[in-house]
């Protein structure tokens, strides 16, 4: 998840300071890399970039001297492709009349470069962006004008991603959308793009949303909305913001953590369409496959993706896989390994000490270290020998959400291909996650008021729900500040059952091919006067044994786990909020864990 940012103004200015400050804004969604280009009007592109924070590039590479008529910066986040200064963005064409950046994924990038170098073009680096820019530039070549090169150009690139491109000798900018998010500004005398709000607003209120398959074109004074389709021309209103600039930070969300939460339909679309077009998965799931012992690693949500993991692997490519948190390694099994084993090292920052101390402990004894990280460039994405990435772009609430979505879903890809099944199955997630967000709010209320005053309460899974179960846990700890214990439902009662007494609320997480076991454990709780609210999917059985039950929609023992996970988040964060508490910000903890 990059951030973008383009402007066109009348004449030659000096752009370094705008688009400086520009990027500043953008650098909340997190980067490994900066890069800014101006175009000025007699022709020449000035293209500055390297890998480092916005402010250190800019100062070492003297942004603020640059000026032009037009002006793109770009921040990059890694998912593959080293950060480097040859990777960061914008790109140029072969010949360096064309100069651009996007944001996303083009999940045909290998494919791409291999015909623009057979094409004779020049191919700078590994990074897809590079791709955009040739796909233009070999239409181009062909005489097409930018409008229609654009146009072809779409059709090539596969992925989610939204572009910014500008010629040299020409007084206009032009972008275009497919998956990702584009939104045009229009001020007094300029006119300008970027893939937030955010980054906008300060520059004018006045804005026109762009959706897939548009292109936009900008000039100083106004812009023109095509269709990619026919090139046709789009009429659309131009709209006033009001609302705060910390509002539209959040997305229009009241924090940050409901934003992420709603973000994870859009988060699994993008992995799931990186990992179809990934080289990296066939590797990283041989290298498991091949493992004498295979660990799955992490620490507090990152572990409760692994344990999910590790039934998906069972299940589905018939390999045991250890679960364990990442200091427990160390404790348990490290005089045991060596170097036929091999360690998934999962974590949403990479920077966990916790991780990072178990990872060298597993490096010292020739061990396979593989990666699952979300951060680009973070210490574990860098040092494991391969990684996946999440493609969630940033987290900023502390509580981890469509982090866990794209580890559970990472997860069971990696099953589905080790035990040579087809892996549409993960096609559906994305509808099946807007479904379930649009569905279980409205179910939440009874709930919510079960859990409302109380200071302890359990959760309870089994299976693949056994994992959920401890997330939904960790999620109500974390932010409401009341003790609520996960465990296995069967577990209950070797010893929790004692809890129960009149009213004393127990949530039940119910996987469809677990509703027989599940009813028992439920009766147990409720024939002693505990109250059992349980997420599932419809079932006559499951109603007629719960008092509260909050319904999934439909979608089978795979998917069904993660779905599961949207009502507890959603409740945690509803229950935080009405307890006066700031669910992004939970006391006493940080996003980021770098200490032992
Ligand atoms: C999750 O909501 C927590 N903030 C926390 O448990 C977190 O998952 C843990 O600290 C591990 O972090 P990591 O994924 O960045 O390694």
């Amino acid at each position: 998840m990059c951030g973008i940012f383009g402007i066109v103004v009348e004449r030659e200015q000096p752009l370094g300071q705008i688009l400086t400050e520009a990027g500043q804004r953008l650098s909340y969604r997190g980067y490994d890399s900066v890069g800014c280009a101006t175009l000025s009007g007699n022709g020449t592109i000035d293209l500055r970039k390297d890998v480092g924070k916005v402010d250190e590039v800019a100062t070492r590479l003297n942004f603020g001297a640059m000026s032009g008529q037009r002006g793109i910066v770009q921040l990059r986040w890694a998912t593959f492709g080293a950060p480097s200064q040859v990777n960061a963005q914008p790109h140029l064409d072969s010949d360096g009349d064309l100069v651009g950046a996007h944001n996303g994924n083009v999940v045909n990038n290998i494919e791409l470069r291999q015909q623009f170098i057979a094409e004779g073009m020049t191919v700078r680096s590994t990074n897809d962006g590079e791709s955009c820019i040739h796909a233009v530039e070999r239409y181009v070549d062909r005489g097409y004008g930018m409008v229609e090169a654009i146009r072809s150009a779409y059709q090539d690139l596969e992925g989610d991603y939204a572009f910014i491109i500008g010629r040299a000798g020409e007084k206009q900018l032009y972008a275009f959308k497919k998956g990702s998010g584009l939104v045009v500004g229009i001020a007094d005398g300029a006119t300008c793009v970027s893939s937030d709000l955010p980054s906008i607003l300060p520059l004018t209120r006045r804005i026109l949303r762009v959706q897939d398959g548009e292109i936009v074109i900008l000039w100083a004074d106004h812009v023109e909305l095509r269709r990619v389709e026919d090139g046709s021309l789009i009429e659309r209103e131009v709209e006033e913001i009001a609302e705060s600039m910390e509002s539209v930070r959040k997305g229009g969300y009241a924090h940050f953590m409901l934003k992420e939460i709603h973000e994870q339909p859009q988060a699994a679309a993008e992995l799931f369409h990186l990992l179809e077009a990934s080289r990296h998965v066939a590797p990283m799931v041989e290298r498991m496959a091949q493992a004498r012992h295979l660990y799955l690693i992490g620490c507090g949500t990152s572990y409760h993706a692994c344990l999910l993991g590790s039934v998906y692997l069972a299940r589905l490519a018939g390999r045991a896989a250890v679960p364990v948190l990442a200091p427990q390694f160390i404790a348990q099994y490290g005089s045991a390994i060596g170097e036929e084993d091999v360690g998934l090292f999962v974590s949403q920052s990479g920077e966990t000490k916790d991780v990072l101390n178990a990872m060298e402990i597993a490096r010292q004894h020739g061990m396979g270290v593989l990666g699952l990280v979300n951060v680009p460039g973070s210490t574990l994405m860098n040092e494991s020998e391969r990684y996946l990435p999440l493609a969630c772009g940033y987290e900023i609430s502390v509580p981890a959400t469509k982090t866990f979505m794209n580890q559970g879903l990472a997860f069971l890809y990696l099953a589905l291909r080790m035990g040579g099944h087809a892996t549409d199955v993960l096609a559906r997630l994305p509808n099946l996650l807007e479904e379930t967000i649009a569905t279980v709010d409205p179910q939440l209320g009874p709930a919510e008021q079960a859990l409302a005053d109380r200071q302890d309460m359990y959760y309870l899974g089994y299976g693949a729900t056994y994992g959920i179960a401890l997330e939904g846990a960790l999620k109500l700890k974390e932010i409401t500040y009341a003790h609520c214990e996960g465990i296995l439902s069967t577990e209950f009662k070797h010893g929790p059952l004692s809890a129960v007494q009149e009213g004393y609320p127990i949530v039940f997480v119910v996987g469809p091919e677990d509703v027989s076991l599940l009813v028992s454990a439920i009766n147990e709780t409720t024939t002693r006067g505990g109250r059992a609210i349980v997420i599932g999917e419809k079932n006559p059985r499951l109603r007629a044994n719960a008092h509260d039950m909050i319904i999934l929609p439909q979608a089978g023992p795979l998917l069904s786990p993660l779905l599961a996970v949207v009502p507890l988040q959603l409740l945690a964060y509803r229950l935080s909020l009405a307890r006066g508490y700031d669910p992004d910000f939970p006391r006493n903890l940080s996003k980021t864990l770098t200490v032992d």
